[in-house]
């Protein structure tokens, strides 16, 4: 029951039974279809996608799982989801789900698979959503919802979609119906993760080149528990800055622009705007020698690469905050760590940790003991493994 098609992609059998639970309690189950997305997490290469450079995601061992039947409803879908409780509706067609509240992202998905794949007339669906992925927590709660209904309808509908189409369906439901201009590496991890693997991604050209974690180094998530309201609004300034930038030097994106010429042109750009340049350039630089470095077994010298990144965000790119730093600096200090960053759209949410395998145990407690000292916050810290991107849940489930 607990495996989807594919090697390596296993939701927790509790997650799936609890989210075809759901639909039948709140739809009265009939045929049902089910599909696992998992989270993600980047190693390094932090607001580089939308400035089309270059990062490193890795989906993780936490998934969300949709659970979907026909909707006995002309026009309407219905959405439920275990971790609100909440059941909403929505019709089948809408240019855009805005102000939806949760539902825009289920409602969303549905519309932009139905708009790419040409159905005019979508057949109602109904769908549980039962998450594993901590919602909020920049570990990719909403990319994962998305492509996990993504996935569920394009199963019930009968479309076939490469897993790249899929992550961009994801991409621009998030943009149109969620209102967040967000870059492809959340989507695309989701929807292309590899085991064992994390994946470098060149976003210019959206192609990926799968990186094996080096042996004998563990992966942690520390999570600081803040959850920053004006994380949206922030995300989307600091793209129209990075944006500014390029106009400014008269390149199509930062992608075009070598360090050289930024500092040469300097002049041209506001504070600002060079101080996000900065970050940009310098990161996608981090993450092609991150990866060189892990390739020649150098773990300690990748580590140290996020250590750099972590300043850089904070100080040239401005979307860190208090309690992140202190996890980072805590982290930092502790025995076998190799390196430690903010990860994901920051002012809140987690930090990822590169430790050897041997002391992820200690490492855990520990960092979680002295942030809770520091702060007065609970900050959990669990660790993760890259497991393989999204899939339908070929079994099907009793009851159904
Ligand atoms: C969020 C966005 C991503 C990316 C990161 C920052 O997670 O969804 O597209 O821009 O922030 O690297």
């Amino acid at each position: 029951v607990s495996r989807a098609d594919g090697e390596g992609r296993r939701a927790d059998r509790a997650l799936i039974e609890g989210a075809a639970a759901a639909l039948k309690a709140n739809f009265g189950a009939r045929a049902l279809t089910l599909a696992a997305a998992p989270g993600r997490v980047n190693l390094i290469g932090e607001h580089t996608d939308y400035n089309l450079g270059f990062v490193l995601p890795m989906a993780i061992d936490r998934w969300c799982v949709v659970a979907a039947a026909p909707g006995p409803r002309a026009g309407e879908h219905r959405v439920h989801s275990v971790q609100t409780g909440s059941t909403l509706a929505g019709p089948v067609l809408a240019e855009s789900h805005a102000g939806a509240g949760w539902s825009a992202y289920p409602l969303g998905a549905l519309a932009e698979l139905a708009r790419y794949a040409g159905i005019r007339d979508p057949r109602p669906l109904d769908l549980a959503i039962n998450s594993g992925v901590p919602l909020g927590s920049g570990l990719s709660s909403s990319a994962s919802l998305l492509v996990a209904v993504v996935t569920a309808a394009a199963a019930a509908w009968g479309v076939e979609l490469g897993p790249l189409v899929r992550a961009r369906i994801a991409q621009r439901a998030e943009h149109v119906h969620a209102g967040v201009p967000c870059g492809i590496m959340d989507p695309a991890a989701s929807s292309m993760g590899e085991a064992g693997h994390a994946l470098l991604i060149d976003c210019a050209d959206e192609t990926i080149r799968t990186v094996r974690l080096p042996p004998g180094v563990g992966v942690l998530v520390g999570d600081t528990g803040v959850r920053h309201a004006l994380a949206g609004g922030e995300y989307a300034a600091r793209r129209r800055s990075c944006e500014a930038a390029a106009r400014a030097l008269g390149a199509a994106s930062l992608r075009d622009v070598t360090p050289e010429r930024l500092e040469a042109d300097a002049g041209l750009l506001q504070d600002d705007q060079l101080a996000c340049a900065r970050h940009v350039l310098s990161e996608n630089r981090r993450v092609l020698e991150f990866v060189e470095r892990v390739s020649a077994g150098d773990a300690r010298g990748a580590g140290a690469l996020m250590g750099a990144s972590h300043r850089s965000l904070r100080d040239d790119f401005r979307v860190s905050c208090p309690e992140l730093d202190a996890m980072v600096e805590i982290a930092s200090g502790l025995p076998g760590v190799l390196g430690s960053r903010m990860t994901g759209g920051g002012f809140g949410g987690c930090t990822v940790t590169l430790c050897e395998s041997a002391s992820v145990d200690r490492f855990a407690r520990d960092l979680s003991a002295k942030y809770r000292e520091r702060t007065g916050r609970d900050g959990r810290v669990f660790a993760v493994e890259p497991v393989a991107g999204a899939g339908k849940i070929e079994e099907s489930i009793g009851g159904s």
